[in-house]
């Protein structure tokens, strides 16, 4: 079906005067006396083309003035107000008709009105914008990378390993309720793989494995929680970004992770001026400053053992309380990015406690040399950390934590033949819309939000 994008008619005055051709979904209809007017939205642009009806022309229009109807309209483009353009119709075609049923009408909707019809709320502007931001921050995280030498890697989804180790894996089985096994082990073996299977928590142990080969890798994919948790920024399906890089400590991962975000959100800011500007108005006044001023700045780092220190002399009060070995809330995060810092702040050397089995052990023997970014507003984005590149060591963690090693060998494997001290770490892709857009809710940054107890 031959058309032009309706961004291309927006972005191109040399079609001043020329007849085209554009497809799209009605979002206002406005019917006077002499004129209707249509505003056509076919997705390429947050800005809707106007479409003018001169009703002297004779032109069958009443079925195209329905809002989410679907048209294909020839026409002149003509100069309008503000140095916009818009079409002076010569045909109308209602290419799928809509009934007055259609849940968008004009008025501005609540979020959680369009979460209960995630299959219609792109069509609004809000959604429009968030579905374009992330498109084009996939694209310059790739970009980055790419521009780095760093190699794309696909992991698998489906995996015999809990990569984080804390029993949040989702099972991948095709043996429905059944009472015939004895027990687990029976069960397992007469399944699919003839063992355990789940959904990857995360791509990083063999990421790992690849950058044992490659050197820079970075994945970009789903991974699977079966988190409990239904807050503002848990999904049960999350897409991730995990570099892995060899040769590599752990202030060789907090440049890369901070080289980055400032590159990817340089590239919304300028690929996306009239997105960031509509949430700006609408969703957090004052978002591109923040996002200006956080690119033109260090980011902040503290170890752990100060953060702990800070929050408890903060004179807050918490509802988790603070303490050396606890895990740091939302609410912790939140202020020491927001109060303390007041802009992204890295928090590195956990207590080997509360981090997972493969981080690199520090000479104090306590704590891990981890890393967490927590950004202004969201909270953690980024976790990673230096990987532990030594035999005894991994081995000592796994089976302090019980963990079964034969599950494990591969990755093992990376530490008896030429191991090198490398690390990397994870970007939950969701958050950093969120962050990068305002949105509060993080099932408002993907198409279909997957979270506990609700599925579509
Ligand atoms: O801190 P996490 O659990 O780290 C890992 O998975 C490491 N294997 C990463 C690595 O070193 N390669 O998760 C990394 C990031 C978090 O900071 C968060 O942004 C995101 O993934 N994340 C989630 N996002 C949405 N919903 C969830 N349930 C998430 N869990 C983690």
């Amino acid at each position: 079906m031959k058309h032009i994008d309706i961004k291309e008619v927006f972005a191109t005055p040399e079609l001043i005067g020329q007849s085209v051709t554009v497809c799209g979904w009605v979002r206002t209809a406005r019917n006077s006396k002499n004129v209707a007017f249509i505003e056509l939205n076919d997705g390429t642009s947050l800005k809707h083309l106007q479409i003018v009806i001169d009703k002297a022309a004779g032109l069958d229009f009443e079925d195209a003035l329905r809002l989410g109807a679907s048209l294909r309209v020839v026409g002149t483009v003509v100069e309008a107000r503000q140095g916009s353009v818009e079409i002076n119709a010569e045909s109308i075609e209602v290419l799928g008709s809509c009934p007055l049923e259609y849940p968008l009408q004009k008025k501005r909707h609540t979020l959680e009105f369009l979460r209960t019809m995630p299959h219609l709320r792109g069509r609004t502007n809000t959604f429009n914008a968030v579905w374009r931001v992330r498109s084009v921050l996939a694209a310059a995280i790739h970009k980055y990378f790419q521009s780095q030498n760093y190699v794309y890697i696909n992991t698998p989804l489906i995996t015999g390993s809990d990569c984080e180790g804390a029993g949040e894996m989702f099972n991948v089985t095709t043996i429905g309720y059944s009472t015939d096994y004895k027990n687990e082990e029976e069960y397992y073996a007469d399944d699919f793989f003839g063992k355990r299977a789940g959904l990857s928590v995360s791509g990083q142990l063999e990421g790992e494995v690849a950058a044992m080969a490659m050197g820079k890798i970075y994945t970009f994919g789903p991974s699977f929680r079966a988190e409990n948790s239904n807050t503002p920024k848990h999904l049960a399906e999350f897409w991730h970004i995990e570099p892995e890089v060899a040769f590599a400590e752990l202030p060789d991962v907090i440049e890369l992770a901070e080289n980055m975000i400032k590159f990817v959100i340089r590239e919304l800011l300028d690929t996306c001026p009239d997105e960031m500007k509509f949430f700006d108005a609408h969703f957090e006044n004052g978002l591109i400053e923040r996002l200006e001023d956080l690119i033109s700045h260090d980011f902040g780092v503290v170890t752990y053992t100060e953060a702990i220190k800070l929050l408890q002399e903060s004179g807050e009060n918490f509802v988790y309380p603070v303490e050396w070995g606890c895990d740091l809330q939302t609410e912790h995060e939140r202020y020491i990015s927001e109060k303390v810092f007041k802009k992204a702040v890295f928090v590195t050397d956990y207590p080997k406690e509360i981090k997972s089995f493969y981080m690199k052990q520090n000479p104090d023997g306590k704590t891990v040399a981890a890393v967490d970014l927590l950004v202004p507003g969201v909270g953690e984005i980024i976790g990673g950390s230096e990987r532990e590149a030594d035999y005894d060591k991994l081995v000592a963690a796994m089976e302090e934590r019980g963990m079964n090693l034969e599950l494990y060998s591969d990755y093992l494997d990376l530490r008896r033949y030429g191991s090198v001290p490398h690390g990397g770490f994870g970007l939950g892709f969701e958050r950093l819309i969120m962050y990068t857009t305002g949105m509060s809710n993080i099932r408002d940054v993907i198409l279909y939000p997957r979270a506990v107890g609700s599925i579509r």
